[in-house]
């Protein structure tokens, strides 16, 4: 429309929006069927701590006040756990909330982003929504390869994103590699580490816990979406040194989380066992979906997360596969948009949904 397109920044008309993985009511509307696996957007398919309801119905009392705007009972129980304080603590409305907060507060003019291909879409719209350009390098074996990023970084360059492990490809960078590129990169460039997927990585010897190191321009980026199960709830926080935090404070929306999202995510917090049980589960499942996946002779990348990558090496197959499994009640991921065509990507679910997904793909692939 010619009013829209005069409203509108060149960056925007040319912003190509954001596809998730589609809802199961949507695929049983479209369908016709009413059993349909969704393996498609990473989510938990335990669910959530049982702690997690109740303190819902709790905080619903109070649905017609604001939220505490400071997140103050939340980020306190986040520092204690990290050991730090509130000042080093920001909440959002999932990660990406907190990305697009990042964002509004440090980029402007021709500063530049600096990232790797393939991986997290959601980074490179929140950048480009601001006009903000993003350069890429390419990914090694499916992994960052940090020493062609640090050697891309230019006088332009603002923020570094590292997906940590990385999403869509489940890999991780070890120690070496994350101090190598910290010692390269210039201390005023931010590097934001997005640990989504930190809980199911946690106990690798080699995985580099971005907080453990506490560097002044880094901020590690966490989420309840994934081991905690609150994905439907929008909840995310960011750790960083206090005077970063303090001028995305003076940015960040003051009502966001929700109320009810912050009184979830004290609630899930508190329950480890949960979380351990969900990732107890995701390994195990994830080792039955590697033993059938070697048994079709499928390519897949061993991975850090609770998604495996599965590289066809054609894009026409991959678009025949997840149209068959779509069309069989199964939603997985087809990775064109991360720009992996060739590739799709499934979410490990529960055995039941993880041995139907395994069924239909043998079908899909034979
Ligand atoms: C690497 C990565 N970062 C961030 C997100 C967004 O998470 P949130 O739900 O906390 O916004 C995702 C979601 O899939 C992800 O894979």
């Amino acid at each position: 429309m010619e009013v829209a397109r005069r409203l509108v920044p060149e960056f925007i008309e040319k912003l190509v929006p954001y596809r998730p993985g589609k809802p199961i009511e949507e695929v049983q509307r479209e369908l016709g069927i009413q059993q349909v696996v969704k393996l498609a957007s990473n989510e938990n398919p335990l669910g959530v701590s049982s702690e997690v309801p109740p303190a819902i119905l709790e905080a619903m009392a109070s649905i017609h006040r604001y939220p505490d705007a400071g997140g103050l009972v939340l980020r306190r129980a986040i520092a204690d756990k990290y050991c730090t304080t509130v000042e080093n603590v920001i909440l959002g409305s999932g990660s990406e909330g907190i990305m697009g907060n990042i964002a509004r507060t440090f980029l402007h003019d021709d500063d530049e982003a600096l990232t790797s291909e393939g991986t997290f879409v959601g980074f490179h719209i929140i950048v480009r929504s601001q006009g903000i350009k993003v350069r890429t390098v390419p990914l090694r074996k499916y992994s960052f390869d940090l020493g062609r990023i640090a050697e891309a970084v230019s006088p332009k360059t603002k923020i570094i994103y590292l997906a940590n492990p990385n999403n869509p490809t489940g890999t991780i960078f070890d120690h070496a590699a994350f101090e190598s590129f910290i010692g390269q990169v210039p201390p005023h460039v931010l590097v934001l580490a997005d640990e989504a997927y930190f809980e199911y990585t946690r106990r690798s010897e080699v995985f580099p816990d971005s907080m453990t190191y506490r560097y002044d321009n880094v901020i590690t980026l966490r989420t309840f979406s994934k081991a905690y199960g609150l994905a439907g709830l929008r909840l995310g926080y960011g750790l960083a040194h206090e005077s970063l935090i303090s001028h995305l404070l003076k940015v960040k929306l003051p009502f966001e989380p929700n109320s009810l999202a912050q009184a979830a995510g004290l609630a899930a917090l508190k329950d480890q066992d949960f979380v351990e049980k969900t990732v107890a589960l995701n390994e195990r499942e994830k080792d039955g979906m590697y033993e059938a996946l070697e048994k079709m002779g499928l390519n897949f990348v061993p991975s850090h997360t609770n998604f495996v990558l599965i590289e066809m090496g054609d894009e026409k197959i991959v678009d025949r596969i997840s149209s068959e499994l779509l069309a069989s009640g199964v939603v997985i991921r087809p990775l064109r948009s991360f720009g992996l065509p060739t590739c799709f990507r499934i979410t490990i679910g529960l055995p039941a949904e993880n041995d139907f997904l395994i069924e239909r793909l043998r079908e899909a692939v034979s």
